[in-house]
């Protein structure tokens, strides 16, 4: 574990220092639009099957990487598996997403709930540690978990939904059982994701995905509450190393000010968001407390040709602005992300035009800056 990294710039621009680049990895790096992920994962025969075996997930984490130059590499897992160790029986039939055996939506499975031993969700450890090794110092790694809410909506739903009606149902009819659900789902993400620390991850971001499905105020009580409640039980560091904190809210931008006050270092945006004005909300200023801000490009840039995502990746580069340069002082940086995961239709040749254009032009930005 003692490797030293040669590729930092994803850790520092967390904690908003300056790097040369803006440091880019994409949400979903590895998956279906890679032909070599869909080739492991036929040799797993499932998507659970390729999750719980280390050597391939070792193996399919590692494979984005090899075909493009990303600055972080994020476990290959999934958020649906704390609730499997729940004994809630997770499944993905072909094409159909995510399935639960059990659904969580009454007095008598709600009472049921608890905190699961961390020893059934070992093979995701493992896999952290066996990443690690793999990686080799190349970038950092980083481990993730879902929010207590967007566990709590396929917990009620069994499955993803367009409406969101059981989840909403529970949550306006019975809040004293949502509270409950979302109260043993904050301690377990919390546990799950210091044992991924423990394990070797060097970064853990929380996925919000459905928070901004919410009302205003539900938001607030429901999600982003129990978003702080997982992050005041989570370890500040971890062999001398700072572990940054991400959280990425979908929708979230209409709250942003109110996520400033979560205990992390970066907060995730999707496309609707402008990043200049995110900037301005919560990006502080140098020296100063603020969060440095990942994202956000459209998903869908990546099914025009490799020149217009090289113009739309400039815009977004330049919504931000320059980050910080100054190598002395902390300040605003941007970590550069799709605003939502990759399509699995996408291109694998775009990706590449993608990654490149953020190299260069944030490169180009930071040098124009320091002649003025
Ligand atoms: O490369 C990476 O980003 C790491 C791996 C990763 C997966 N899921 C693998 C996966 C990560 C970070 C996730 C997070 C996840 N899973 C989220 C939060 C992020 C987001 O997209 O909002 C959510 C909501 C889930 C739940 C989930 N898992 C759904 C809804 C689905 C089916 C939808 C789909 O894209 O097919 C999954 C399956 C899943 N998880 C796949 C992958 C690569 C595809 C399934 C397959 O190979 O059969």
């Amino acid at each position: 574990m003692a490797t030293i990294l040669q590729n930092d710039h994803f850790l520092r621009a967390c904690l908003r220092q300056a790097t040369p680049y803006t440091p880019v990895w994409l949400m979903r790096q590895a998956g279906r639009y890679l032909p070599e992920y869909c080739q492991t994962r036929a040799k797993a025969g499932s998507f659970m099957g390729l999750a719980t075996n280390t050597d391939f997930a070792t193996e399919v984490t590692l494979q984005p990487l090899d075909l493009y130059p990303l600055d972080a590499a994020i476990l290959f897992s999934d958020i649906l598996t704390v609730p499997d160790a729940m004994g809630l029986g997770l499944s993905f039939e072909a094409g159909e997403g995510p399935r639960f055996a059990k659904t969580t939506r009454d007095e008598a499975s709600v009472a049921a709930l608890a905190v699961p031993d961390m020893a059934k969700l070992r093979y995701v450890f493992d896999a952290v540690t066996s990443i690690r090794k793999a990686l080799n110092g190349r970038v950092p790694l980083i481990g993730f978990a879902g929010s207590p809410w967007t566990l709590a909506c396929y917990m009620v739903e069994g499955r993803g939904s367009d409406d969101y009606r059981a989840v909403k149902t529970l949550m306006y009819s019975r809040p004293d059982l949502m509270h409950r659900i979302l109260e043993v789902n904050a301690l377990s993400v919390a546990a799950y994701l210091n044992a991924q620390i423990e394990a070797g991850a060097q970064a853990v971001m929380i996925f919000d995905s459905w928070g901004g499905v919410l009302a205003d105020g539900a938001f607030q009580q429901f999600s982003l509450r129990y978003t702080a409640m997982v992050l005041s039980h989570l370890r500040r560091g971890h062999e001398g190393k700072v572990i940054p904190r991400l959280v990425f809210t979908k929708g979230g931008g209409l709250w942003l000010s109110e996520m400033a006050a979560l205990d992390c270092d970066v907060l995730g945006l999707d496309w609707t968001m402008n990043l200049g004005r995110a900037r301005h909300l919560v990006g502080g200023t140098e020296g100063g407390p603020g969060k440095a801000l990942q994202g956000n490009i459209d998903p869908m840039v990546l099914f025009a040709n490799p020149e217009q995502i090289d113009a739309a990746v400039q815009q977004v580069l330049a919504s931000f602005g320059t980050p910080h340069t100054d190598p002395s002082t902390t300040g605003p940086t941007h970590i550069f992300n799709l605003g939502h995961g990759i399509n699995q239709l996408t291109p694998p040749e775009n990706v590449a035009a993608l990654v490149e254009a953020v190299h260069k032009h944030s490169r180009a930005m930071r040098d124009v800056t320091e002649k003025v």
